[in-house]
Formats: structure tokens, C-alpha cells, sequence
């Protein structure tokens, strides 16, 4: 959208508060089509209403502002009347860890697009991601999506990187059979792994550190890995290591299994790790292993389009295995909110109105004991 196309702000004020059952009509009215006819919003729908980790908003058309007298009654961007306190945006905020939120699922009913409704929907997100205590907040989005960027950049989120996905595309590809028995090439895979020496390899890692030191715990989420929680993962039985030594060099790589899949995952086909690190060979090595002897399969988020995990020519034994680079890739957004970076205030006030004070409601997700 050119920036003289842009309808004018509007003057009618949004409602904010917690999506109920009843605005599913309204909110898959316009969040079920948004992207080459489709959408995953009617999917998560029921499941993220029902999730206890984190906050499903809604904003709707109006309030008391929009209503008073004097105040304007709400119309879409093309000054048609819009049905008070009907939702015209959707947005959830998931607590990952105590003090990590992530944003996801933002949608705008077209008819308002271009008129701020994000822009103050996103401060009624942050107020609620700092009543939880967070000390940042994270969202993934396509490099081509201007629109989010150019929301985040209102309110202080940064472009933190570009991660890059190898392996089948599961958007536009057909799994591949499998064609060969899984191989390690005669390594043997640690399934035990000792928590104080290899936290002391992943630590150090370049490919972990390239990416902030965030992995994908819950599929689309990014968070960082701690000591802590890489431990927890060794206790539940998720770490899968292999080394040796080739070349005059120790090789190793290891990967952690992800606690959370996104909920359509075929149970047939082995899951894409949260994390893969170590040395780009030893990493092919074991992902092979993890395979199932499926080329490509499963595919693999990394960070930085030019991971260190790949460098020396290992790309391209990783394409040759099925691993191609993506074209595909997610950026990933931050912002603190601490206090040097504190809470945004709406350009007009009155314009966003919360219908309850926003308080720690969500519990953030802790591995099952
Ligand atoms: C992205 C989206 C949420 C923005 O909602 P909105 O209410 O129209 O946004 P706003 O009017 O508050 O505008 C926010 C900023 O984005 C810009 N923007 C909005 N839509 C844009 C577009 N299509 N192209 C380029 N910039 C756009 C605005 O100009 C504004 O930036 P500025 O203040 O620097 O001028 C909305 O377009 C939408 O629902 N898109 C489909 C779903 C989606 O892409 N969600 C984000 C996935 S991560």
C-alpha cells in the first residue's frame, strides 16, 4: 500500500478485551482467507481459546468514546457504518517462559485495514504482555510482509534476524518415500547424553549463538535456551547427540526434540527438531539418522540465511542428501520492555479503550514433572 492510498487514521476508538466463544463468527469472517484464500486461524481457533499459557484479544468497532455524545460512530475505510462491539482484529499472545511473550496470529478485518486498528491493538498486546512481567517480546513474520514489519516498527520492535528452513517445504512438496535405510554412517547415537558436557559444546555453539540463542521449543515460537531448560530436555529423554572424530577432528552434533508441535504434524513422519547444532556433517549425519531414511525429512529451522553450521562447502552435502536451502524464510522481531524501553502510548488516547485492566492471567508453559 502506497502511503497516499492510505485511508486517513480513523476517529472511531477500539475496544479491547479477552476473545470470547461467541466472536468466532465475526473473527473467522475475516481471518479465514487472509493469504491465497486460506488461513490457520480456524484451525488454532477453539485451541487458543481454550489455552490456559496465553491471551486471546479481540478488538472491537467502538466504545464508549466512539458512543459518547460527540463521540463518532465506527465506519470501515470506506465510510460505511460498522456494527458496534463487533471483533475487527484478532491477535494472541502466548507466554513461553516467565519473561519471554510471543505475538502471533494478528489479523485485521480488511474493511478497517489501513486505519490504525493494529497499531493500537498492539499497545492493548504489549500492555498485556507487561501485566504478565515479560521482559520481551518476540513475533515471527515473512521478510515480504511490510505491513507487520512497519506495525512492529511503531512500537519499537526490531529486526533481530532472517532464519532459513532446509528440507521438503511441507507448504508446496509431497513428502518424499523413503529411499534409503537410515545411516549414520556407522556412528552410533547418543541418546544419554551428559548434561554438563555437552551444555558446555551447545553453549559455545556459533550456529546457536548466530541465533540469539533461541530455538523453536514450541513449533513457530522462538525462545532461548538456557542451562535450565536444556537440562530439562535431557531429562525428558529429548537429546540426541552423535560424535566422532574424522579428519583429525572431533565431529559432533546434537539436536533437542520439540516439547509442543503445532497440532498437524503427521504422527507418521518424524517431527523437525527445536534445535540442530554442532558440525554441519555430523549434523547431516544425524539427521539422517532422525529421518527415518526420508531425504529432506524432517526439515530444519536455522538461523542467519548463512548459518556457521553450513559453512565450508557443507551446504551442498546437505542439498545432495535432500536438505536444500529454502527460498522460503521468518524473521524474527524483538522488543524489550524494561525500562529503558517502557510501555507505548497510543498517538490519541481515546482512541483504545480497555475493557479490563490487563493482569497476569496466563500461566507460562513449564515441562511436565
Ligand atoms: C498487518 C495488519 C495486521 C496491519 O493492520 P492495520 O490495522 O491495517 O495496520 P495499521 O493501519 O495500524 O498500520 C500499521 C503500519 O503498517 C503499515 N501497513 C499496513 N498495511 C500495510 C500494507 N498492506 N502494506 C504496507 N504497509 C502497510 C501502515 O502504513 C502502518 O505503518 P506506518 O505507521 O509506518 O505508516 C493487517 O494488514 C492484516 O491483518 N494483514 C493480514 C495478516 C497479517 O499479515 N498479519 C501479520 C502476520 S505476522
Amino acid at each position: 500500500m502506497e502511503a497516499s492510498e492510505r485511508p486517513h487514521r480513523r476517529s472511531w476508538s477500539i475496544t479491547v478485551r479477552r476473545a470470547r466463544a461467541d466472536d468466532k463468527e465475526a473473527v473467522l469472517s475475516f481471518a479465514t482467507r487472509t493469504w491465497d484464500g486460506s488461513d490457520y486461524i480456524p484451525d488454532v481457533w477453539e485451541r487458543w481459546l481454550a489455552a490456559t499459557d496465553g491471551v486471546l484479544l479481540v478488538a472491537t468497532a467502538g466504545g464508549a468514546a466512539s458512543t459518547a455524545v460527540g463521540g463518532r460512530r465506527p465506519v470501515d475505510a470506506d465510510g460505511a457504518p460498522l456494527e458496534a462491539a463487533r471483533a475487527v482484529a484478532v491477535a494472541r499472545l502466548t507466554m513461553l517462559s516467565r519473561d519471554e511473550a510471543w505475538l502471533e496470529g494478528i489479523r485485521v478485518d480488511p474493511r478497517v485495514r489501513g486505519m490504525g486498528v493494529a497499531t493500537d491493538f498492539q499497545v492493548a498486546e504489549l500492555r498485556w504482555a507487561a501485566a504478565h512481567g515479560v521482559r520481551v517480546v518476540r513475533y515471527a513474520t515473512g521478510p515480504d510482509n511490510e505491513g507487520s514489519h512497519r506495525l512492529g516498527a511503531r512500537h519499537g520492535f526490531a529486526l533481530l534476524g532472517e532464519w532459513r528452513w532446509y528440507g521438503v517445504d511441507d507448504e508446496d512438496e509431497e513428502t518424499p518415500p523413503p529411499d534409503a535405510a537410515p545411516s549414520t554412517g556407522g556412528v552410533t547415537i547418543v541418546r544419554e547424553v551428559d548434561g554438563d558436557r555437552w551444555w558446555e559444546r551447545v553453549t559455545a555453539d556459533p550456529t546457536l549463538r548466530r541465533g540469539h540463542d533461541l530455538y523453536e521449543r514450541r513449533a513457530w515460537a522462538l525462545q532461548e535456551l538456557t542451562e535450565e531448560r536444556f537440562r530439562g530436555h535431557v531429562a525428558r529423554g529429548q537429546v540426541t547427540a552423535l560424535e566422532y572424530r574424522a579428519d583429525g577432528a572431533d565431529r559432533w552434533a546434537l539436536a533437542i526434540a520439540r516439547d509442543e508441535g503445532w497440532g498437524d504434524e503427521d504422527p507418521a513422519l518424524p517431527a523437525s527438531p527445536a534445535l540442530l547444532v554442532g558440525d554441519g556433517r555430523a549434523a547431516l549425519a544425524l539427521l539422517q539418522a532422525l529421518s527415518g531414511g526420508q531425504p529432506g525429512v524432517p526439515r530444519v529451522l536455522l538461523p542467519d540465511v548463512e548459518p556457521p553450521i553450513l559453512d565450508g562447502g557443507t551446504v551442498s552435502a546437505w542439498a545432495a542428501a535432500g536438505w536444500r536451502p529454502r527460498d522460503r524464510t521468518l524473521h524474527i522481531l524483538t522488543r524489550p520492555l524494561d525500562a529503558a524501553h517502557p510501555l507505548p502510548e497510543p498517538e490519541d488516547a481515546a482512541l483504545l479503550e480497555m475493557e479490563e485492566d490487563p493482569r497476569a492471567v496466563a500461566r507460562h508453559w513449564s515441562a511436565p514433572s
